[in-house]
């Protein structure tokens, strides 16, 4: 049963973002409103965007209709936006103001009101009140009253765009405060994993351009942060953009912002990431995948500091710090043309290769401990210990998924197992899969041993070639051999 004591709907859910469909919203209730209180015949709000009129709510007309521009006196809506004053005519037939449209004619109109949209101390519209002969002649006052009524109608447009905006921030604060990120978080003792560091922490303090290259779940992204969050931007702003799949369009806006009107549905300027992440450092997650426009594009911000708005032709001055990651091999990407070669030699000022976790299988135990307290942690849960076989088990596998695979299975390990040990049992993973299960060569031998035995030394090749009884030069050998193989 219907309930006249219940409060509308509001206009923005609470937890979502503003659409364009809730400004629409408001405007037509703003309409409604405005036509019954004046007792007009019709009304419409229309706005202007990039010299085009779109009308964004109607009211009173048929409603299998849309209604047009050409029912509406043109010159009347062309005087208010272009004068920024509201207007009144008692008698549109005869006023030799405007040429009468024959729809003003047609319809019989004789009194209308029209007032202007502000958004600053801009005009982005109008709203425009008609009315028959026999109905009403809008007065002074009427024209007064909707002048204000249309100045607060604008404020409540506003604010929700600004909502949509101040929304969208909270969301990405809070996801970065739900990560704090540290360099300790970072684990691995491994001489692959004591490469990364020592890379890491050479470029930290600098503003250079790294590229990071691995496979999904490596840690790329969790070393992009870590890189922001220890260096001299750390109180600037850390923007991450996935860049993989985006249609370009969307992709382009997102980095570079766009100017109102510069598309369908661009109905307000809109910063880029570029602009947010100024003074910060700015994670282009994914970058294989860009195309040659928006490689362009990012090519310019990196020699000139300069982004510019899509539909703008003023440039704006930005201070970045580019870190990009990709799981590809970019250089592959290059020699097949598909990526810019001076592009690249700018992101890729020193890569960092972040190892598959099989090519560190030494560094399981530690990661599965970190995990199992972490995860206990979050879930307000006692830690669980783990039995060795199933630490054997994890060793075993060879984790395609890499880190985010190790991690989901102890998070998920450390919720079902019903006892206090989690044991091989409550792994779930592929069994078929596990290295054990296969035979090994005597090459598989070989190189589990020595990397065992370099890992144990810390990295240091000398002493392992010399714990081995093999030369040095043997151990280069074999490392360039199966760093081959691994990128294969
Ligand atoms: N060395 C590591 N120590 C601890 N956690 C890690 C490590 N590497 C990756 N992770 C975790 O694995 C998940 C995937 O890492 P991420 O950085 O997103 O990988 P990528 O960007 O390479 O796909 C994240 O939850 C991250 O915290
Ligand atoms: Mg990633």
């Amino acid at each position: 049963m219907a309930n006249s004591a219940t409060p509308p709907p509001p206009v923005i859910e609470p937890g979502r973002s503003a659409t364009r469909e809730d400004v629409v919203r408001l405007l037509n209730t703003v309409l409604g409103l405005s036509v019954e209180m004046m007792n007009a015949d019709r009304g419409v709000v229309i706005f202007r965007e990039a010299e085009k009129y779109e009308i964004m709510a109607s009211k009173n007309f048929p409603p299998d209709k849309t209604p047009t521009l050409e029912e509406l006196s043109a010159s009347v809506i062309d005087k208010v936006i272009n004068t920024a004053s509201p207007l009144l005519t008692h008698d549109a037939l005869t006023d030799p103001r405007f040429d009468t449209s024959a729809s003003v004619i047609l319809h019989q109109i004789t009194s209308i009101i029209c007032v202007p949209l502000w958004n600053d101390n801009e005009v982005i519209g109008v709203i425009y009140l008609d009315s028959r002969m026999n109905r009403q002649r809008f007065t002074e006052d009427n024209l007064n009253f909707i002048n204000i009524f249309g100045r607060m109608a604008a404020i409540a447009v506003d604010y929700a765009r600004s909502y949509g905006e101040l929304y969208d921030e909270k969301q990405r604060l809070q996801t970065e405060l739900r990560t704090s990120w540290t360099f300790e978080e970072i684990t691995g003792r491994s001489a692959r994993m004591l490469e990364v560091f020592n890379l890491m922490r050479r470029v930290m303090n600098s503003d250079i351009s790294v590229l990071l290259e691995g496979e999904s779940g490596t840690g790329k992204e969790l070393v992009a942060r870590a890189l922001h969050y220890n260096g001299p931007r750390r109180d600037k702003s850390f923007v991450a953009q996935f860049c993989g799949n985006l249609s370009e369009n969307l992709l382009e806006s997102e980095l570079f912002g766009h100017k109102k009107g510069s598309f369908t549905g661009a109905i307000s300027d809109k910063k880029g990431l570029f602009e947010i992440a100024d003074g910060g450092t700015f994670f282009l997650d994914e970058i294989a995948d860009i195309s040659p426009a928006i490689q362009a594009k990012l090519l310019r911000v990196i020699q000139e500091g300069e982004i510019r708005r899509v539909g703008d032709t003023d440039a704006l001055n930005v201070n970045v710090r580019i870190i990009s990651a990709t799981n590809k091999e970019l250089k592959a990407e290059v020699d097949a043309g598909r990526f810019r070669e001076d592009l690249y030699y700018r992101l890729n000022v020193i890569t960092i290769d972040l190892p598959p976790l099989r090519d560190r299988t030494g560094d399981i135990p530690l990661l599965v401990r970190h995990f199992l307290s972490r995860f206990a942690e979050k879930n307000k849960m006692p830690v669980k210990k783990i039995s060795p076989k199933a630490v054997q088990a994890l060793s075993n596998y060879a984790w395609p998924g890499n880190v985010r695979e190790l991690e989901n299975t102890i998070e998920r390990a450390l919720i079902l197992a019903e006892k206090d040990t989690i044991d091989v049992a409550d792994l779930f993973i592929p069994e078929a899969e596990a290295l054990s299960e296969k035979p090994k060569s005597l090459k598989d031998y070989e190189r589990e041993i020595v990397t065992k035995i370099l890992e144990d030394c810390g990295g240091n090749k000398t002493k392992t070639s010399e714990i081995l009884g093999v030369s040095l030069r043997w151990l280069h050998y074999k490392l360039s051999e199966w760093k081959k193989t691994q990128n294969t």
